[in-house]
């Protein structure tokens, strides 16, 4: 399984239940890379999707601790183990860890590779994720040419995880 996120310089994702920066192209990109997987994100993450509603065209795993909890087209599960056991159903390759904060670091150990797009620019924010050019076992195999949005640069970033034996 892969992770896919957006990250300024510093790591940071969110703020205030929101993203930090939306550039279209990189929306594209997240809409190429997931269609047809399955994507495993957090409640809040889906709370900001638009109308609260799963993704189309992909089968939306939420984590949640509250048992009660219920949303058209989504599987909900409890816990990281209970996801990792749906998850054992799946090639790798169709799986992608979309968010946020709590789920991106849960899920970290046990992903092969990372999409990140490196938005050139620090936010204010209040989540953000581990820094993959100082984590053990996590290299940067590509980078894309720098584009640009409003003034904002970005570039699309690959990175593979070896885990530890
Ligand atoms: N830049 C990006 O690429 C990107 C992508 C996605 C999200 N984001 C941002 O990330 C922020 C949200 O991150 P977040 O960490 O606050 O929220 P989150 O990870 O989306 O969701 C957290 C919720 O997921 C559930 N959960 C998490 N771990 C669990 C576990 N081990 N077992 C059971 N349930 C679990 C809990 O739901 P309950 O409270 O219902 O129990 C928890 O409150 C937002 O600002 C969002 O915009 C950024």
């Amino acid at each position: 399984m892969k992770m896919i996120a957006a990250v300024d310089r510093n790591w940071s994702i969110g703020k205030d239940g929101n993203l930090l920066v939306r550039i279209p192209e990189d929306q594209k990109f997240f809409k190429r890379m997931t269609l047809g997987k399955t994507v495993v994100m957090g409640r809040k993450t889906l709370d900001s999707l638009p109308g609260g509603r799963a993704l189309k065209d992909r089968a939306n795993i939420v984590l949640t601790r509250n048992p009660d909890f219920a949303r058209e087209n989504v599987t909900v599960v409890h816990s990281v183990g209970e996801a990792l056991s749906l998850l054992s159903d799946i090639p790798a390759d169709d799986v992608m860890i979309i968010g946020g904060e709590t789920v991106y670091r849960a899920f970290l150990p046990y992903c092969d590779g990372a999409w990140i797009t490196m938005v050139g620019a620090a936010f204010e924010a209040d989540s953000r994720i581990p820094d993959l050019d100082r984590e053990p076992g996590w290299d940067m195999v590509s980078e894309s040419e720098p584009a640009e949005h409003n003034g904002i640069r970005y570039t699309f970033r690959e990175y593979r995880h070896t885990p530890e034996t």
